[in-house]
């Protein structure tokens, strides 16, 4: 199967009151790890890329090595475009064979965002692409540009209809209190579980979410910055020689109530980047002996693939629902 659109992936799962997972790609061992598990789960996934990512990689490795998990894997899958800074940079994923772009004009005022959006979703739509816009600003850090928690903003229920009829926008990311990267709250914002020892952050703003459903019904919402940084991973690399202290991330029953409204995308990588770590270190520690990559690779790939195994079922809810996806491809 070919790679799809995210557009039959959003219908079912605003149906179905689940949320696809977009997890950000950067090697091969990541993309085989993730899409290991939502074959074995039988679930849709997004491969997003970065253009960090992509300068890593290079663009066209990262599109073959997708290309290449869709052979492997009778899965739905769509490739996009994470944070595009600019025009170019979405023309060139478009040009590159990706199913889906997000323009990222969340810094620029409201009516720049608008006319550069609209500017991407011309070229995205007549070559048959889908656009992610946003609007509202998360904090923290993105391609190593650095938003502070007080310049971030909550996306503005009263401009989203103008904002979607305008840019033509085919989903919309907003901002309800996510924010990038592995801490996303100083100890001060948290309480401290006084049974488990845990930072617990404030409350994600559903009466945002709330009011902008009611404003754009049935469209589908991303949430970025949506990983929840678990305690397990942040003690594994710990106990192996690494350094991350008042790790916090978003807790996973409010990305389930998230799931279950009009989210149709969440968007993980800070959880991919800890586990891969904690399987590297776990490794090294335990085999200080070994210099063969693939040795201390394939732990990293296998608590990648345990770990969206769990995204799917615990958070997502996304398990079974590819071959609902695929029935209805052909339509969009
Ligand atoms: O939102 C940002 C993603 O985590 C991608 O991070 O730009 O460092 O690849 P990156
Ligand atoms: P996290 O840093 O929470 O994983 O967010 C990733 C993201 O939003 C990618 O666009
Ligand atoms: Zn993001």
């Amino acid at each position: 199967m070919p790679l799809i659109k995210t557009t039959a992936m959003f219908k079912k799962a605003h149906e179905g009151g689940f949320a696809i997972g977009a997890f950000n790609v950067n090697n091969m061992e990541i993309v085989q790890g993730i899409t290991t598990a939502a074959a074995e789960l039988n679930s849709p996934v997004i491969l997003q890329c970065s253009a960090g990512a992509r300068k890593y990689a290079n663009s066209r490795y990262l599109v073959h090595l997708v290309r290449a998990a869709l052979e492997v894997n009778d899965i739905p899958i769509a490739l996009h475009l994470d944070h595009g800074p600019d025009y170019a940079t979405c023309k060139s994923c478009i040009d590159d064979g990706f199913t889906s772009v997000m323009f990222d004009g969340s810094h620029y005022s409201f009516e720049e965002n608008i006319a550069k959006t609209k500017e991407v979703v011309e070229y995205a739509h007549a070559h048959n692409v889908v656009v992610e816009a946003e609007l509202g600003q998360l904090a923290g850090v993105e391609d190593d540009v650095s938003v502070d928690a007080d310049k971030a903003h909550y996306t503005k229920p009263e401009e989203v209809v103008e904002f979607v009829s305008k840019t033509g926008c085919d989903s919309l990311a907003i901002a309800i209190g996510t924010s990038h990267g592995a801490f996303k709250f100083t100890p001060e914002q948290c309480t401290r579980n006084p049974e488990t020892g845990v930072l617990e952050p404030p409350e994600l703003r559903f009466d945002i979410l709330a009011e902008i459903e009611k404003q754009i019904p049935g469209f589908p919402i991303v949430l970025h910055g949506a990983s929840s940084v678990a305690p397990e991973y942040v003690k594994i690399i710990n106990d192996n020689g690494g350094k991350l202290s008042d790790a916090v991330g978003i807790p996973e029953a409010q990305l389930r109530k998230a799931a279950k409204s009009a989210v149709c995308k969440i968007n993980i990588d800070s959880d991919l980047r800890l586990a891969m770590t904690a399987g590297i270190r776990e490794h090294f520690m335990a085999h200080p002996e070994h210099f063969d990559p693939r040795q201390y690779l394939a732990p990293g790939r296998n608590y990648i693939t345990e770990l969206v195994k769990h995204k799917i079922r615990e958070v997502l809810g996304s398990e079974g629902s590819a071959p609902g996806i695929m029935a209805l491809v052909n339509e969009y």
